[in-house]
């Protein structure tokens, strides 16, 4: 499991829910000497992304004595990689993890490609590091336990990664549908295996953000993690992506640069996968504010959030199936437009 010939000592981070259905399972693969291997569990759920429970991390390994030659496996969704993954990232300056990602979305995203973060009140994932952890191990059959919405919102990170690189991966996708939701084994492990292809090749390219390619990666993120932010956590990542996705697709297409054909095909997809393209109908009350979510607070937090990081709003825009455009140069106007559409439910250009 880790590189290193000699001895490491191994502590586990999971989540309570996931603990109740993989950790003995875990706890027997690893051996004989398992019954000694400290675990953590955290509360399942976003809020764990937190500076408390990463402190609660730190404590667990200096109670457990995890030393430079230690190594954290993180069992669980992106909640657990992110949260253990920077907590290996920061400990001792930076020991050995290992992922053993239990969701979609963590096993064909956030456990690829090394990005770690917990959330702060003035953002989501402003605190982070770039920490790849030693090996990612994916077993497709955890996705049998998992909620069937958990399972719809990863399938949002899916749609992402091909919209973004392969229309053919997309058309897939559409031929596929009725097989991916109902988990068959052969149709899944060929899902997960091109999505973390495609997701370990961009990142290859641009490792730590820097030349742009890694950014198309944040296509649907821009208005999805502040639609994310703005409910409060109520609706999953994935969920907000998918509104993200139909909004920038959207705002391409008011732009000119995406054809109204492709628009109606990503919704179609987005609809057949049980995702929200309607703010009205998925959020309703659940908001920070207990109202609708006013474009205004969408706005503050995707300006925010950029200033935080002393960085202009880059929207990744799409042109056509696989081709991406990023640029700051999107006017208010559409974006305001791209958002209104899903209140109203119909294209900006409608
Ligand atoms: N680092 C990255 O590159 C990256 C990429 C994408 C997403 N993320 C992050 O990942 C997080 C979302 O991850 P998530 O959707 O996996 O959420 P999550 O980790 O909260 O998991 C969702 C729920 O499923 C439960 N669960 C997990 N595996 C299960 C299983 N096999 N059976 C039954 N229940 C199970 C969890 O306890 C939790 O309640 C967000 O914080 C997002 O920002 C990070
Ligand atoms: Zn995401």
């Amino acid at each position: 499991m880790c590189a290193s010939a000699s001895p490491v000592s191994i502590a586990i981070v999971t989540d309570e829910t996931v603990a109740a259905h993989y950790l003995e399972r875990v706890l027997r693969g690893l051996g004989e000497k398992s019954s000694t291997i400290p675990v953590l569990r955290i509360p399942a759920g976003e809020r764990s992304k937190s500076p408390e429970q990463l402190s609660a991390v730190h404590e667990f390994l200096v109670a457990h004595r995890i030393g430079r030659d230690g190594l954290i496996l993180a069992l669980g969704g992106g909640v657990v990689s992110d949260l253990a993954g920077f907590a290996a990232a920061t400990w001792m300056r930076g020991i050995d993890w290992v992922a053993v990602p239990t969701t979609l979305e963590a096993q064909i995203d956030a456990s690829i490609g090394g990005k770690t973060a917990i959330n702060i009140p003035g953002g989501k994932n402003l605190i982070g590091a770039f920490h790849l952890p030693r090996a990612v191990l994916i077993d497709p059959l955890c996705l049998r336990t998992l909620d069937p919405r958990d399972v719809r919102a990863g399938l949002a990170e899916s749609v992402k990664h091909a919209l973004i690189t392969s229309g053919e991966f997309f058309s897939w996708h559409e031929q596929n549908a009725d097989a991916i939701l109902a988990l068959d084994d052969a149709v899944l492990s060929e899902l997960i295996e091109r999505n973390v292809r495609i997701k370990a090749d961009v990142v290859q390219r641009d490792p730590f953000e820097r030349t742009g390619g890694r950014m198309t990666l944040n296509f649907g993120h821009t208005m999805g993690h502040a639609i994310e932010e703005c409910c409060g956590y109520a609706l999953r990542h994935g969920e907000c992506v998918a509104l993200g996705m139909l909004a920038a697709c959207r705002i391409s297409n008011a732009m000119t640069l995406l054809d109204q054909g492709v628009v109606d095909r990503v919704k179609t997809l987005l609809e057949r996968f049980g995702l929200p393209t309607s703010l009205a109908h998925s959020v309703g009350s659940m908001t920070r504010r207990n109202g609708a979510i006013a474009f205004e607070d969408i706005s503050n937090v995707i300006t925010h959030d950029k200033k935080a990081r002393g960085q202009q709003v880059q929207w990744v825009l799409l042109q056509s199936m696989g081709k991406t455009r990023i640029t700051t140069d999107v006017d208010e106007v559409f974006v305001r437009r791209g958002f209104d559409s899903l209140l109203n439910e119909c294209s900006v250009s409608e």
